[in-house]
């Protein structure tokens, strides 16, 4: 039999108090956002209607999410769903949780999408291993004059970014296809982004127990030194770039060089360097090299 209702912020306080508990690096936060994001509410709205009653019902509910947290289970794994750029995205066991960082990504891009529509044009996007859809459904949001494409070798992550592209009504200007890297795209685009898995495999172990656990291990694995994918991508980009057109990938925080190097071997030239909300290196975006003959 449930139990009696409780008062909104009587109820936060319990689940910030397990969190402290169980050592969450921020447990008022954690417990906001799992809160909040139960009842459907703003995380801001669960403070300013405390004294509110929760139904017995979504007590228990939120009873049972928080015992999950405590055994290690990321709070958006629980909720199903998280924010990025503005967007609610679905997450899936196939997804990355997509990161707050990862928005930069989208900051750097934009303008460029804007440009080429300021010349009258409908720019294509194409974005190699999608995952939930992010940057691509992200960037069109922003712009609705382009339409994109996302990739990805998992069926489970293609079928979620198709969902994301409907709950935020861009499922008109999206498609997903099933490519390893580009061996299934055809035809030129006029950007290209990217953020990779760029783990090395060795590290993979050691990382923390909700990334290791919970993100799928084909989201995270790059190789031996984590930049397989750069040289598979870099490497066959040039065919699917249109002339005037731009890539951005995402990378580690100490890839920046070793990633540049990768695609200036083969003739493209950074035009930004993309700092992460902390200030460490995030993305680079590259232009083809125009006098470069190596296509
Ligand atoms: C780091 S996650 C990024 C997901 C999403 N773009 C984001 O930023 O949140 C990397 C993605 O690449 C996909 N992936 C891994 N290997 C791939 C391959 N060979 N071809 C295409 N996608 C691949 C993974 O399934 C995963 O969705």
């Amino acid at each position: 039999m449930p139990g009696p209702d409780l008062n909104l912020e009587g109820l936060i306080a319990e689940v910030r108090g397990l969190f402290r508990e169980a050592d969450l690096d921020d447990p008022a936060l954690e417990a906001r956002i799992l809160v909040s994001g139960l009842l459907d509410m703003e995380p801001a709205a669960v403070i300013s209607r405390g004294p509110s009653l929760v139904p017995a019902d979504d007590v228990a509910r939120i009873r049972a999410a928080a015992g999950r947290r405590v055994l290690g289970e990321p709070v958006y794994r629980i909720l199903g769903w998280r924010e990025f750029y503005g967007l609610k995205l679905l997450l899936s066991k196939g997804t990355l949780e997509p990161r707050p960082d990862t928005e930069v990504l989208v900051d750097a891009m934009l303008p460029i999408l804007k440009g080429l529509v300021g010349q009258g044009r409908k720019p294509r996007v194409l974005d190699l291993g999608t995952g939930t859809g992010a940057i691509c459904l992200a960037l069109l949001r922003e712009c609705p004059e382009a339409s994109g494409v996302g990739t990805d070798v998992s069926d489970d992550a293609l079928a979620t970014a198709r969902a994301n592209a409907d709950l935020n009504d861009i499922g008109t200007r999206f498609e997903t296809l099933q490519s390893d890297w580009f061996s299934q795209v055809r035809g030129r685009f006029d950007v290209i982004v990217s953020n990779p898995p760029y783990i090395p495999s060795a590290d993979i172990a050691g990382l923390d127990r909700e990334v290791r656990e919970h993100d799928p291990v084909a989201a995270l694995d790059g190789g031996i030194d984590g930049l397989d994918p750069y040289r598979i991508i870099a490497n066959q980009a040039m065919q699917h770039l249109a002339d005037d057109g731009f890539i951005g990938v995402e990378f580690g925080w100490d890839q920046l060089l070793a990633v540049q190097a990768i695609f200036e071997a083969v003739g493209f030239v950074v035009r930004d360097a993309v700092r992460d909300y902390g200030g460490r290196d995030r993305a680079l975006i590259f232009a083809r090299n125009a006098g470069f003959s190596g296509e």
